[in-house]
């Protein structure tokens, strides 16, 4: 009998988020540079005679076939001709329909755990599969620091910049990143990231010139909808972060800083005013 295990889901934040074009399959063509963090969901496997099962600490997280888990779960057995005897049960950490990538960082991790129980840990088709259930997935299936292009789910793996303070705060609503992404105007695209810059800011691991190179094109579309986006932007701009940025299709805003202190000072003050404030640091690449 295969034992129990656990494994950690990062979340993720986009240090750039360039859209290059719209593509004829309806989805967007991106130049997009994601970094993981140490806050992290948690999923438990565990043998389940009777079938595959996944379960969730979020009651609004859905338990069957609309959570990704149960189709990663699903797709990579059949792929591999496995019967799913196995019940996953999900600890969320990460705040859901934020832009931290939290319910693809979940599959991808289903992906890693399962493919290692069935002793496929470097099964070829893994990132194929992962691509087939969201642009984000096979980002996580290495984690760390990474260039996507395409859908942003073709990845090349840069340096990693690992242990920068990273203030989290989110307004309190959900965002649907589809709608985020139909809203774009390409007119808004005429300002350009400047991904070298970024490059080498992160390989230098230096703080300052990531937090000036911070780029999110989705921000242009989130931030005149939503103004308290904006605010949150501003407020830890004043509170002395190197930089602030939209994650993803938002609506979650993080904040660089040099020092723990300094972050953790914000964090006490937003606090009051902001119903999600996390202090994490941005994490490695992820084990296979
Ligand atoms: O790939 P994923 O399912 O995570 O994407 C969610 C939605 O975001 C897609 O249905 C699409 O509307 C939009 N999207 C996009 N271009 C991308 C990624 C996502 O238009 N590169």
């Amino acid at each position: 009998m295969l034992r129990a295990f656990t494994l950690a889901a990062p979340a993720k934040i986009n240090l750039i988020l360039e859209i290059q074009g719209r593509r004829p399959d309806g989805y967007h063509s991106l130049k997009t540079v994601m970094h993981t963090l140490a806050l992290s969901d948690s999923l438990a496997f565990r043998p389940r005679p009777d079938g595959l099962k996944v379960t969730c600490s979020h009651p609004g997280v859905p338990m069957g076939e609309g959570n990704l888990v149960f189709r990663a779960a699903r797709e990579l057995a059949r792929r591999l001709r496995r019967e799913p005897r196995v019940h996953i049960h999900i600890r969320k950490k990460i705040p859901v329909a934020a832009g931290l990538g939290g319910g693809s960082s979940d599959a991808a991790a289903a992906l890693r755990g399962l493919s290692r129980w069935w002793g496929r840990p470097d099964y070829p088709g893994l990132s194929g599969l992962a691509r087939t259930l969201g642009s984000d997935v096979p980002f996580f299936l290495t984690g760390g620091c990474a260039l996507g292009t395409g859908r942003g789910d073709h990845i090349h793996p840069w340096p990693e910049a690992v242990g920068l303070w990273i203030l989290l705060v989110n307004p309190g609503f959900h965002l649907s990143t589809a709608r985020v992404y139909k809203k774009t105007s390409l007119r808004l695209t005429r300002k350009k990231a400047c991904i070298n810059m970024m490059r080498q800011a992160v390989r230098d691991k230096n703080a300052i010139k990531i937090g000036q190179n911070l780029f999110n094109h989705l921000a242009s579309v989130v931030e005149p909808e939503h103004p308290v986006v904006s605010r949150i932007r501003q407020d830890l701009l004043k509170g002395g972060a190197l930089g602030a940025m939209l994650s993803g299709s938002g609506p979650t805003v993080f904040g660089l800083f040099h020092s723990r202190g300094q972050a953790r000072n914000l964090q006490r003050q937003l606090a009051d005013r902001y119903p999600v404030c996390l202090l994490t640091r941005t994490s490695g690449s992820v084990a296979r």
